[in-house]
């Protein structure tokens, strides 16, 4: 009876309530969350102070989401939950690439970019140079592929952090296509680790627990192709300080690769002789057929 509850009987008197749902698996979830939600309440005993304060904080999380700044995926990485649904459905040891979370600063309308085009925009930094290859499981080229690809600059910022220098353009981003053999590549400037974002409801929990908001360098791909599943991945820097310790729990043992550092005079991948130094990047990433 919904009028003689305690704290252990509302549980199942709430969870019958979504016993008219059409749809089962929302019907699955629902009742799943209320039972660990009430379990959880329980088993802190979570006092009406620590409720309002969890109701303001998620209320002030919405408050700093923008089109270009996603508090809440930003807080649903730095609890790992992004990662772990990730790992639930693609736990990795196949013949695919490894994916990882997407992240804050997936934004839509990137303009699309010619292979060898610099898509740095307007921003300053020592050079990046990436070579890419997409291919099936067996080994074959994917043509034809689409990849997104995003990073930060040579501080750690992301172009939507930094709307004033950029006059709101975006910049280190872009949509390519790969060639025959599958193949992409980009000029752009090189990033570097960064803290994700701590001025908003988020870096509260970060500073709470003493913890570090820094995530290793890296750079972002989202890739998709007929046929194939979509891919989101990064690579992640080796010899970067951050990269056993990532704030977001993203960076797996396959994605990690060499930044590889040249001098000024050395001659950059697309046949360029630097007279400044620059960094070179290749990757390969293998698609997992679309079961039908
Ligand atoms: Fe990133």
């Amino acid at each position: 009876m919904s009028i003689d509850l305690t704290a252990a009987s509302i549980t199942e008197v709430v969870q019958k309530t979504f016993e008219d749902a059409e749809d089962e698996r929302v019907k699955e979830l629902l009742v799943r969350l209320v039972q660990h939600l009430h379990d959880f309440t329980r088993e802190v005993r979570l006092t009406g102070e620590e409720w309002f304060k969890v109701m303001d904080f998620l209320e002030r999380v919405g408050k700093t989401c923008t089109p270009t700044r996603q508090e809440f995926v930003l807080l649903s990485d730095i609890l790992g939950l992004s990662v772990l649904v990730d790992l639930i459905h693609h736990p990795g040891g196949g013949s695919a690439t490894d994916s990882t979370l997407l992240g804050p600063f997936y934004v839509e309308g990137r303009p699309t970019a010619k292979n060898g085009s610099d898509i740095s925009g307007e921003v300053d930094g020592p050079p990046l140079f990436f070579n890419g290859q997409v291919l099936d499981p067996d080994g074959n080229p994917v043509a034809g592929a689409k990849v997104d690809t995003w990073h930060s600059d040579g501080e750690g910022l992301y172009d939507v952090q930094m709307p004033d220098k950029l006059h709101g353009q975006l910049a280190m981003r872009a949509l390519l296509t790969t060639d025959d053999e599958g193949r992409f590549w980009y000029r752009s400037v090189a990033p570097r680790y960064y803290p994700v974002p701590t001025d908003g409801p988020c870096g509260e929990i970060l500073r709470a627990a003493n913890r570090s908001p820094m995530r290793p360098e890296h750079v972002h791909f989202w890739l998709h192709a007929e046929g194939f599943e979509p891919l989101i991945t990064m690579l992640v820097r080796r010899d970067d300080p951050y990269v056993e310790r990532d704030a977001v729990f993203g960076v797996r043992r396959s994605l990690v690769v060499d930044f590889v550092e040249h001098d000024a005079g050395e001659t950059a991948p697309d046949g360029t002789c630097m007279d400044e130094s620059f960094q070179a990047v290749e990757g390969t990433f293998v698609l997992a057929r679309k079961e039908r």
